[in-house]
């Protein structure tokens, strides 16, 4: 990386191997190996002397600021949130497994890579704790595009519908939404209903950006489902499942009404509230 990215001579670099230890005198650095967060070479440097650890991207947060220091959690806690849903959900089981290494190392300060330096370590790691491990929560993301508003109402009928089952449910206009938003409650969602009308024979283009994205992002989600309008025919649903195809989700009935929704659309998304309600029941403990 250092060779092929900034043009250091490949003779001026020494290669380490995992927990080795370089002494700079009066200090000790030990390299932890940590590859793929999210760079394949990806190392950590513990600083023994101080018990720093320079975790390089893990751990870190997309916030610029001049706190060298994590002071103002709730800020910190999101931006963390949002790197991790943006870069690192995808390594997320080799992320566990770095975790369980770094059992070992007493930690004073962690210093990631981008954003502030953690003075209390378990903010940060417990957070990573939860995120990798736990199970994901009682929550329905929609992303959705409408161009004449069918699918919008269908999307409107749904939210309220799964908010009466005491579904947790989240809509998401595509074609205004911050992806990096719509990511980070990837990081705790069980179920996604992609909403889209038909166009040009498969799904609105910033509904396949969305499918595209969820699949590459590897969220924990468990459940998925497609709703939407066409007019005459297409392959909207197949397409956004086939996009998805990595995503390991049951997929529930879709819901597709022609033009309009009528009061047999509402009735088949009452039935699809009633199945992730039913699914969900397990989450809402
Ligand atoms: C640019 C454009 C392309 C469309 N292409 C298709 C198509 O390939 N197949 C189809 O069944 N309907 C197609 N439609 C019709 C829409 O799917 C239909 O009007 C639908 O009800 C729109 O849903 P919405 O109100 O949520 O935007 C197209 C509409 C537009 C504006």
């Amino acid at each position: 990386m250092i060779v092929d990215h900034l043009g250091i001579p490949a003779e001026r670099i020494k290669t380490v191997e995992d927990r080795e230890t370089v002494s700079l005198g009066d200090r000790t650095l030990e390299f932890i190996h940590a590859p793929w967060v999210h760079w394949p070479e990806t190392m950590l440097t513990y600083l023994r002397e101080e018990k720093i650890l320079f975790t390089c991207d893990l751990f870190g947060s997309h916030l610029a600021t001049s706190d060298l220091y994590a002071t103002e959690r709730a800020r910190v806690y999101e931006a963390a949130k949002r790197y991790y849903a943006e870069i690192m959900m995808p390594f997320a089981g080799l992320i566990r497994k770095h975790l369980e290494k770094l059992g070992d190392v007493d930690i004073s300060v962690i210093a990631p890579s981008h954003g502030p330096a953690y003075k209390d370590p378990s903010f940060i790691v417990d957070a990573y704790r939860h995120w990798v491990n736990d199970p994901p929560s009682n929550l329905v993301l929609i992303p959705y595009a409408s161009m004449h508003t069918s699918t919008a109402r269908m999307v409107d009928y749904l939210v309220a519908a799964l908010g009466e089952r005491q579904v947790a449910v989240q809509p998401f206009n595509m074609t205004v939404t911050d992806v990096g938003q719509y990511a980070l409650r990837l990081v705790d969602a069980a179920t996604v209903v992609f909403a889209t009308p038909t166009v040009l024979v498969g799904p609105h283009p910033s509904v396949v950006f969305t499918a595209y994205l969820t699949a590459a992002l590897r969220p924990k989600l468990q459940y998925a489902a497609t709703i939407g309008s066409f007019g005459w025919a297409g392959k909207a649903q197949e397409t956004v499942r086939s996009l998805c195809s990595s995503l390991q989700v049951e997929w529930l009935d879709p819901v597709f009404a022609r033009g309009a929704p009528t009061a047999e659309t509402y009735k088949a998304l009452n039935a699809l509230a009633d199945a992730i309600a039913k699914k969900h029941e397990p989450l809402m403990k």
